[in-house]
């Protein structure tokens, strides 16, 4: 690897990451059981790299107009989450320093919702800036400097996101295992309701975390049936009708609720989907706001949709899976 590389003649490149669903298993997964997650590309993160030859060498521009950011990446803390993956593909890459160029970073996805925005951004960023550099990362390179980047922020993530996200398939997702990609014999519609409400996962997956620790007994039960759901749920995404489905969900949010991770929007979310023709509905990632989703048939998506905005979504969105 060269130790220094010119941004003369260096074409500018664009590169994205989708969102992601939880369908199963989220909070549980922390604890080593299984989870089941899927890209969702109708929201996107972006990152487009140019050379700026006039600039100081190795003046990194970054503009985020999303979140108000204009800046270069010597002003930006080393950890902030858009300077740590340029400083994590420059040593993946074993360079000192990055040539003169700007980054504009952009995402549809909203923040803090539970459909991956920290970790998409990551990954557009680590493919953008290594493909610029004419040294692509390889995915698996990519799906860990994202990991890294959510280990700063998220604490103990279980890792999930970034696979899902980097990888853009169905995952079948066991912490600290090779994850396996899910193969689905008939595609389902879902909707995902965005309660409105911005919620933390670090703080409620450190709340699970007090909760089992205080008394181990009563939550080990919860994350085993959750287990339970995510292993039938696959055996159906993977052989049979997948509207069977919306039951597993239905039970998979009951269990979130007996974890403590729900709160009363999105139960109401939950309970309108249901009332309006869902097959079944659950909350989906860390919880206590963010998305939730349903399972519909596509022609009551639109009825849904109405009901979900009508409970108090602030938005909605329907995504063909598989
Ligand atoms: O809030 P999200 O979409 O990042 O999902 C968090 C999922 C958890 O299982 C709660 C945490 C994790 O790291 O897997």
């Amino acid at each position: 690897m060269p130790s220094f590389i010119s941004s003369k003649r260096m074409p500018a490149v664009t590169a994205s990451a989708p969102g992601k669903i939880i369908l199963f298993g989220e909070h549980a997964v922390v604890y080593g059981q299984p989870a089941i997650a899927v890209p969702v590309t109708q929201v996107q993160a972006r990152c487009s790299v140019v050379a700026n030859p006039t600039a100081p060498a190795g003046q990194v521009e970054i503009d985020a107009p999303d979140i108000g950011l204009k800046s270069t990446l010597e002003e930006l803390p080393p950890t902030h989450p858009l300077a740590l993956p340029i400083h994590l593909v420059r040593e993946q890459l074993g360079i000192p320093a990055i040539p003169a160029c700007r980054l504009r970073i952009t995402s549809t996805i909203p923040i803090a919702s539970g459909l991956g925005s920290g970790a998409a951004v990551s990954v557009a960023m680590a493919r953008a800036i290594s493909a610029f550099l004419g040294h692509p990362l390889t995915a698996e390179q990519v799906s860990s400097i994202a990991f890294r980047v959510d280990q700063t922020y998220h604490g103990t993530p279980s890792g999930i996101d970034n696979t899902v996200i980097t990888y853009h398939q169905p995952i079948f997702f066991v912490r600290g295992e090779p994850f396996e990609r899910l193969t689905l014999r008939h595609p389902f519609w879902i909707v995902i309701g965005n309660s409105g409400i911005s919620s933390s996962t670090v703080t409620v997956v450190e709340e699970v975390r007090r909760r089992y620790q205080a008394s181990p007994s009563s939550i080990e039960p919860i994350l085993l049936a959750i287990g339970k759901i995510v292993r039938q749920a696959r055996a159906l995404l993977e052989s049979d009708d997948p509207e069977q489905l919306g039951v597993l969900l239905t039970e998979n949010h009951h269990k979130l609720q007996e974890l403590g991770v729900s709160c009363p929007e999105l139960d109401h979310l939950v309970q309108a989907a249901l009332q309006n023709g869902a097959l079944g509905a659950k909350l989906s990632g860390g919880g206590r706001g963010g998305n939730m989703i349903a399972l519909v048939k596509e022609e009551k998506a639109a009825q849904v949709a109405e009901a979900l905005r009508r409970a108090g979504a602030v938005s909605t969105l329907l995504t063909r899976v598989g």
